[in-house]
Order: structure tokens, then sequence, then C-alpha cells
């Protein structure tokens, strides 16, 4: 289980860390996250330079309360250990997490984590640096409930469908787009990490859609992915973070019918009642665990 405490994830924005100007635009957006990559959006001749890029970043702008991330390259790749270490000896007292892409089993978490611990201690931080985490390997979500469970550092687990649909060789022309797979292309794995992620006590968040022209379809997937439990989705472009933050931020109606039934519920407890008619709907406990959820949410962001 996660001893990291939770932070709020509505939207999650990429960000390439070989750009110092797109850097400094993520650090004025209203963003619940940032994360400085390493991976894809880095050409592999500009990864190490990136690495500098990314540690100046993160000490030099104003990044204010979001959560800031870097996202590194796989443990089967050259620059994983380097990543890790450069950045975490240059920033690691203002960096809340790393994200680990493309995990295939515990162990590649693992192996993130003793970096960690390592680090931490020669370098004598106070804070305790997170892992985010990809699932967007077939190898990944088959072992995703040992991935889930494996490291108390683990904050969130992100299915990436980019990649995935890579791996399992679907038939897609792009990314984050379920083409005309009836119903939805992407249920099962959603459900499957989401339900993972849940019983593990860490946050499930989709991934990207990179068709930045697209609202009405990047809504269609951030409601779906909402409506399943996830905490929040991926932006690769500032114009999809309201999108975000509009479907992940509870909706005022439904927040203060929320709190209606719970004080409702409660003043039913004390008369010796479980089960109650609130405008026609029956509240029970199991209802209220379902609103709690929501205004869980609400508290975190502080609505
Ligand atoms: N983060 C911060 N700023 C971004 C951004 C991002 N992810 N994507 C675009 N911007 C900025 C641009 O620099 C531009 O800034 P300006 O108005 O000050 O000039 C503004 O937002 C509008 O961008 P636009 O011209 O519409 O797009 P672009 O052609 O500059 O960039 C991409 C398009 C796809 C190259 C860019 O969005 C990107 O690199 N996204 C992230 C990719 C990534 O991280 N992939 C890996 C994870 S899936
Ligand atoms: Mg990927």
């Amino acid at each position: 289980m996660s001893t990291q405490p939770k932070r709020p994830r509505r939207c999650q924005l990429s960000v390439p860390g070989s750009s110092e100007k797109m850097m400094t635009k993520a650090a004025g957006l209203e963003i619940d996250h940032v994360f400085l990559d390493l991976e894809d959006a880095v050409a592999p001749n500009a990864k190490p330079a990136a690495r500098g890029m990314v540690v100046d970043a993160i000490n030099s702008l104003d990044w204010r309360p979001r959560t800031v991330c870097v996202r590194i390259n796989d443990v089967e790749t050259e620059w994983c250990h380097d990543d890790i270490i450069e950045v975490v000896t240059g920033a690691g007292a203002k960096l809340d997490t790393i994200m680990l892409t493309k995990a295939k089993s515990a162990t590649d978490v693992m192996f993130v984590h003793l970096m960690l611990d390592q680090l931490e201690q020669k370098l004598k931080l106070a804070n305790r640096i997170g892992i985010e985490c990809l699932i967007e390997e077939v190898e990944g979500m088959m072992n995703v409930d040992e991935i889930a469970a494996c490291s108390d550092r683990l904050e969130c687990l992100v299915f990436g469908m980019g990649d995935y649909s890579a791996s399992q060789e679907m038939q897609i022309s792009t990314v984050g787009a379920t083409g005309g797979y009836p119903p939805d292309l992407w249920h099962y794995p959603r459900y499957k990490m989401t339900i993972a992620c849940r019983a593990n006590g860490i946050d499930p968040v989709d991934g990207p859609y990179a068709n930045f022209r697209n609202p009405e379809g990047y809504l269609k997937e951030a409601q779906r992915a909402h409506i399943l439990g996830m905490d929040g989705k991926w932006a690769i472009h500032p114009a999809q973070v309201e999108l975000a933050n509009r479907v992940f931020t509870p909706d005022a109606g439904a927040l203060a019918s929320a709190r209606a039934q719970k004080a409702a519920y409660d003043e039913a407890l004390a008369q010796g009642l479980g089960a109650i008619n609130v405008d026609g709907v029956m509240i029970d406990a199991a209802s209220i665990r379902i609103v709690k959820s929501l205004l869980d949410r609400a508290d975190l962001i502080g609505i």
C-alpha cells in the first residue's frame, strides 16, 4: 500500500524536457500536475542534454503548489539509471514524483524504488519521492495486479494507450482514438487497471489523446475514464487542460446533492434508519460510499 500523500491529478500535462519554451509555458498553466518528459517526446540524441534542462526548469521556474514529476526512460534502455541519478541529484528536493515508462513487472518498479532509496540517503533528502507508472505494454497489463501492489512509493498507474495499442498490435491510426471497435476499445484495459489501483489505494489515470484539435473526441474519452472511476487524464497540449479539469472536477450540482444526501442519511442513522427515501431515490450505506468518493475528491482540490 502506498504511504505517499494523495495528490490531485485531474489533468497531468506532458511537456517535452528538451523544450525550455514549453516547460516555461507549463509552469504558468492552471493544472494539478505537470510531467517533464525525458522519454518519447525527446529524441535519443537530445536525451543527455534534456536531463540538465529539466533540472534547471524544476529549480528555476515557479511551479506553485502543483505536482512536479519527471518521466524517465524504461529499465531496458541505456538511459534509465542516468535519468534517475541526474534528475534526483540535481533537483530531488523539489521533485514530487518520478514516472516510469513501459513497466512490465514489479521488478521494473522496484529498480526505481531502490535507486530512490539509495539517492535519498546519499543526498539526505527530507522529501520522499513517489513513483508513477505507465501500464502500456501487454506484459504490464498482464502483471498489473503485482505492479500495483509492489511499492509503497507508488502513487498512480497510467493507462498509456499509445504504446499499449502498438504492443498489442491494434490496427488504429491515431493515439488515443478508439476507431470503429464496438463499443469501446479501451474498456477492458482501463477497467482492469482501475480495479488494480483501487484495490491497492493508488490513483488510476487515463493517458493521452493525440488529436489536440478534437475537443469532442477528447471529452468523450475523458468522460468514459471518469465514470469508470479514474482520477484524471493526460493532456499533451494546453488546449486539453481545461477539458480534463472540466470533466474531473466535481460538478457543483452533484456536489450539493451529495452533501444533502449525506446530511439526510446522517440524520436517518441517528433515528435508527438504514435506508431512506431522498426525492424518490433509495439511499443506503452503499449510496453513501459512492457519495463519499465525490466528497473526498472535492476535499482534495479544496472546493
Ligand atoms: N506543454 C507546454 N506548452 C505546450 C505544449 C505542451 N505539451 N504543447 C504546446 N505548447 C505550447 C506551444 O509552445 C505554443 O506556445 P506559444 O503560444 O507560446 O507559441 C502553444 O502551446 C500552442 O501550441 P501549438 O502551436 O498549437 O502546437 P505546437 O505545434 O507548438 O506543438 C506538439 C504541438 C504536439 C508538438 C506539442 O503539443 C507537444 O510537444 N506535446 C507534448 C508531446 C509529448 O509530451 N509527448 C509524449 C507524451 S504522449
Ligand atoms: Mg509510451
